[in-house]
C-alpha cells in the first residue's frame, strides 16, 4: 500500500542532527528543516505547506517565540509539537512557550511510535483547522467588509431601510464608509438600475451649487450657451448621494428643502416645474446638531434628511475588523501585482490594533498598498505602516505595569479621547460611554483627569 507522505516543518538551531535522525525515524514523514524565519518561509513559501511543526526548543525562547508567531502569520494554521531537553521542562519560560504556542511536546531523546502518534494527531487536527480558516475574505452583498457587532448592526440598519423611499442621513468621520453605505442602500433597493449620483456638498463653489444641482438653461446668465441638466435631475429614477451636507450654503438649504418637500425643481432661467423621482441620502462628518445651534444649517432641513439615520462607526471602535479589513486589502492588492510579501507580521497585526486610524478605513487601505510595495521583507512590520511607535497611540501594548494601573490608564486614554470627539461635552461624553453624568464626573475625578 502505497502511503503518501506527509509533510512537517523542523524548525530551531540545532535541526541539522535531528532532522537526519527524525527522517529514519518517521517512514512516511517528510522531514523539511529550518533554522531561521527567513528559511522557513522560503520552504513555505516556495516548496511545501507543512501543516505541522516540531520546535527544537533550546535557553532562546523569547526569540522562537517571535519566530513561530512570524512563521504562523504566513502560514496561517500550524500545530506545533515542542522537542524539548527533559531537565529544560521544569523552567518557567519553557512551560510557558510550550504552553501558550504548542499543541503537545515531545522530550529527547525521540520515542519514535509515540512521536509518531503525536504527529498524527496534530495532523489531523491541522486539518479540521485549516478547512475553517484557509477561506477568503470576501466582502458582503453591501460589497464591505466588517465582522464587528457594531458593523453587524450598521448591516443589520441597510437591511432594513434599504427598500424605504424615506431620505437618509448618514452620520460617521471621514474614511469610514459612509459613500460605500450610500451606494449599499442604491444597489440593494429597487433603483439600482437607475443612476446613483454622488456629489460632494463641500467641493462645489457656493456660486454654482445652484446651477450644479438644479441646472439652467440657455441663456439663463452670462455664459450659459447650453441647457444643462442638473445633478438632481440627472439622478431621476435613482439616487442623489448628498456628501458633506454640513458644508451647503445657507440659501441653497432653502431650495433643497423645497425639492425635498415637493419633489420639483426648476432649472436656473426657467420657471417649468419639472418632477423629478429621486431617493436623496445624505452624508456629513459633522454634528449637524451643534450646526443647527450655531445657525449655520436649517433645523427644518435637518428634520427633512434626518427622517432615517445610520451612524458608521470608526475603526477604533471596531478593533476586531482591523485585521479582517487589513487582510481583505492584502488579497486585494496581491492580485494587482507579484508582490514578494506573504503577509502581516504579529507586530504589524498588533501596531495596528493599537493605532487609532484618525483616516479610518480609507487611511488603512492606504497604509497597506504602500507597505505591499515598499516592504523590504517577507512579512509586512510596523515601520512599512509608518506605526513604528509614533502615530501609535501609545506603546500600551508594551506597557507593563498592574492591572490596575494599565486599566486607569486605558480608561484615562479612551475618556479623554471621547471627550475631544464631543469638542468636551461632558454630557454627550457620557451618552456615548453609556454612563451618567455624575457617574463620568466620578471617574475623571478618580483618574485625576482635568476638564
Ligand atoms: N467596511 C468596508 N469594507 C470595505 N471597504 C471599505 C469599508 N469601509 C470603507 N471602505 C473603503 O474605504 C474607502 C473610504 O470609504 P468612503 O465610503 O469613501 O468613506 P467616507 O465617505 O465615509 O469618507 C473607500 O475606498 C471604501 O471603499
Ligand atoms: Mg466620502
Amino acid at each position: 500500500m502505497k502511503v503518501s507522505q506527509r509533510e512537517v516543518l523542523l524548525f530551531g538551531q540545532q535541526s541539522a542532527v535531528l532532522a537526519e535522525e527524525l527522517g529514519r525515524l518517521l517512514p512516511g514523514w517528510r522531514v523539511v528543516m529550518a533554522r531561521n524565519v527567513a528559511e522557513a518561509l522560503t520552504c513555505l513559501g516556495h516548496t511545501i505547506r507543512p501543516m505541522i511543526g516540531l520546535v527544537h526548543i533550546g535557553r532562546l525562547v523569547t526569540e522562537l517565540q517571535d519566530a513561530l508567531e512570524d512563521i504562523c502569520a504566513v502560514v496561517g494554521v500550524m500545530e506545533w509539537i515542542a522537542l524539548v531537553e527533559r531537565d529544560l521542562l521544569g523552567t518557567v519560560p519553557v512551560c510557558k512557550f510550550i504552553s501558550d504556542h504548542c499543541y503537545d511536546f515531545h522530550t529527547l531523546p525521540l520515542d519514535a511510535p509515540r512521536l509518531a502518534m503525536t504527529l498524527g494527531h496534530a495532523h489531523g487536527r491541522a486539518e479540521l483547522r485549516i478547512r475553517n480558516s484557509y477561506q477568503h475574505i470576501h466582502p458582503n452583498q453591501f460589497n464591505m467588509v466588517g465582522s464587528s457587532p457594531a458593523m453587524q448592526k450598521l448591516f443589520a440598519s441597510i437591511d432594513k431601510i434599504r427598500g424605504s423611499e424615506a431620505p437618509v442621513l448618514v452620520h460617521g468621520e471621514s474614511g469610514t464608509g459612509k459613500e460605500l453605505v450610500a451606494r449599499a442602500l442604491h444597489q440593494n433597493s429597487h433603483r439600482a438600475d437607475g443612476p446613483f449620483v454622488a456629489v460632494n456638498c463641500g467641493a462645489i463653489p457656493a456660486h454654482l451649487v445652484q446651477t450644479e444641482l438644479f441646472g439652467h438653461e440657455k441663456g439663463a446668465f452670462t455664459g450659459a450657451h447650453q441647457r444643462k441638466i442638473g445633478l438632481i435631475e440627472a439622478a431621476d429614477g435613482g439616487t442623489i448621494f448628498l456628501d458633506e451636507i454640513g458644508d451647503l450654503p445657507h440659501d441653497m438649504q432653502v431650495n433643497l428643502l423645497r425639492f425635498l418637500q415637493e419633489k420639483i425643481i426648476e432649472r436656473v432661467g426657467s420657471v417649468q416645474r419639472i418632477r423629478v423621482d429621486v431617493r436623496v441620502i445624505a452624508a456629513t462628518h459633522v454634528d449637524l446638531e451643534r450646526a443647527i445651534s450655531e445657525k449655520r444649517f436649517r433645523e427644518d432641513l435637518y428634520y427633512r434628511l434626518n427622517v432615517l439615520r445610520l451612524n458608521v462607526p470608526p475603526l477604533r471602535e471596531r478593533c476586531e475588523d482591523i485585521e479582517l479589513l487589513a487582510r481583505w486589502c492584502f488579497e486585494e492588492f496581491s492580485l494587482e501585482k507579484s508582490s514578494k510579501v506573504y503577509g502581516f507580521s504579529n507586530k504589524a497585526l498588533q501596531a495596528m490594533r493599537a493605532y487609532s486610524w484618525p483616516g479610518n478605513v480609507r487611511e488603512l487601505i492606504n497604509l497597506v498598498r504602500s507597505a505591499m510595495v515598499m516592504s523590504e521583507h517577507r512579512l509586512i512590520r510596523p515601520e512599512d505602516l509608518g506605526l513604528a511607535m509614533t502615530g501609535i497611540r501609545d506603546d500600551r501594548w508594551i506597557e507593563v505595569g498592574t492591572l490596575d494601573t494599565v486599566v486607569g490608564r486605558m480608561e484615562r486614554d479612551y475618556i479623554q479621547q471621547v471627550l475631544e470627539m464631543n469638542k468636551k461635552n461632558v454630557s454627550a461624553t457620557a451618552k456615548q460611554l453609556g454612563l451618567s453624568r455624575s457617574t463620568l464626573y466620578r471617574m475623571m475625578m478618580k483618574l485625576k483627569m482635568n476638564y
